[in-house]
């Protein structure tokens, strides 16, 4: 992987300054992870109350990193003061990459990529951070898709190591070398997949959900099966998994992967994700999902 990375390092353009659109859970994670490994980043969300949850987060994150005596005090300001939160997208035509993480919404995200290809120079590689829906497909209005890549990151961002980078048909070379190497500088292992429904990760997660799911319709307690996928050696079991996914994104996961592959999505699993939805179970993000949270 060290001599690919190198390789995509040579061939990609140097991301010194970054921008990320939308400051919830995934944005506000790959704004705080670019600003500690070194890359400041504009952070725009269209709320307010949205950016400063996103910044509270990565104070709170990067307290913790003091308090364990892994950053100095003066440190954590300059990576905090590096995140810069906005309503607009000034300056936006400075940086070399923009990762867009809206709402995982064909149309909403569409929308904002047609419209953020004018506060970005030629050449800025634009970034989504879509879990499953085909870059291809978000790339349709888009002037110039060269640019345009798929970077998928997993929540928690800070933590988890793994980033599908995905290339679309109009892809440029170098907008994937460019993508892959702004997650190696971010620390993570990025790995280059097809733009297929749901990518590699999605595409083995949702059976072993689905796998689930049927046990519980077959009166399985949904604790116990977390506890020895626990005891079997995984960090969490499938209900808290999901409850850390939310149900939303899980639910829209779901129906990517059934369009793309019927056979393989049975109605039964759709229509239990579905509920949980309908119920308002939407998991941590809201307080409630299989498990309660304070
Ligand atoms: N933000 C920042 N850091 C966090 C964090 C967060 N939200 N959650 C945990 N951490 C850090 C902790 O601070 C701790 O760091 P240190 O060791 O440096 O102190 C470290 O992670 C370990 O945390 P804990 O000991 O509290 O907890 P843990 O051992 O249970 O690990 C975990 C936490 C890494 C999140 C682990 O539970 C895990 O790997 N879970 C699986 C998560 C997963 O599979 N995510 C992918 C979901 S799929 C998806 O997102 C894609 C999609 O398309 C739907």
């Amino acid at each position: 992987l060290k001599k690919l990375y190198k390789r995509h390092a040579r061939e990609g353009r140097p991301v010194k300054q970054a921008a990320v659109l939308g400051a919830g859970i995934m944005g506000g994670g790959i704004a705080y992870t670019s600003a500690l490994r070194g890359t400041p980043v504009r952070m725009k969300d269209i709320a307010q109350p949205q950016l400063d949850l996103g910044i509270a987060e990565a104070g709170k994150q990067l307290a913790k990193q003091v308090k364990n005596g892994r950053l100095a005090q003066a440190k954590a300001d300059a990576i905090q003061a590096s995140i810069v939160p906005q309503l607009d997208e000034t300056g936006f035509d400075a940086v070399d990459c923009v990762v867009e993480a809206v709402v995982e919404n064909l149309e909403v995200k569409r929308k904002v990529l047609a419209a953020l290809e004018h506060s970005v120079k030629p050449g800025t590689v634009i970034a989504s951070n879509t879990s499953s829906l085909r870059i291809d497909d978000i790339a349709q209005p888009l002037a110039r898709p060269q640019d345009f890549v798929g970077m998928h990151f997993f929540n928690p961002v800070p933590v988890m190591q793994l980033v599908e980078v995905i290339q679309g048909t109009k892809t440029s070379d170098a907008a994937v070398s460019t993508a892959v190497g702004y997650a190696v500088a971010m620390g993570k292992t990025p790995i280059v997949v097809k733009d297929c429904p749901g990518f590699l990760v999605n595409r083995i997660l949702t059976p072993y959900i689905n796998a689930f799911v049927q046990l519980v319709a077959d009166g399985a307690d949904f604790e116990a099966v977390d506890r020895a996928m626990e005891a079997f050696g995984w960090p969490m079991g499938p209900a808290y998994l999901q409850d850390v996914v939310g149900m939303d994104v899980g639910s829209h996961v779901g129906d990517v992967i059934a369009a793309g592959y019927p056979q393989r999505m049975p109605a039964i699993e759709r229509n239990a994700v579905k509920a949980m939805v309908a119920a308002q179970r939407y998991g941590q993000k809201n307080g409630a999902g299989f498990y309660r949270y304070e």
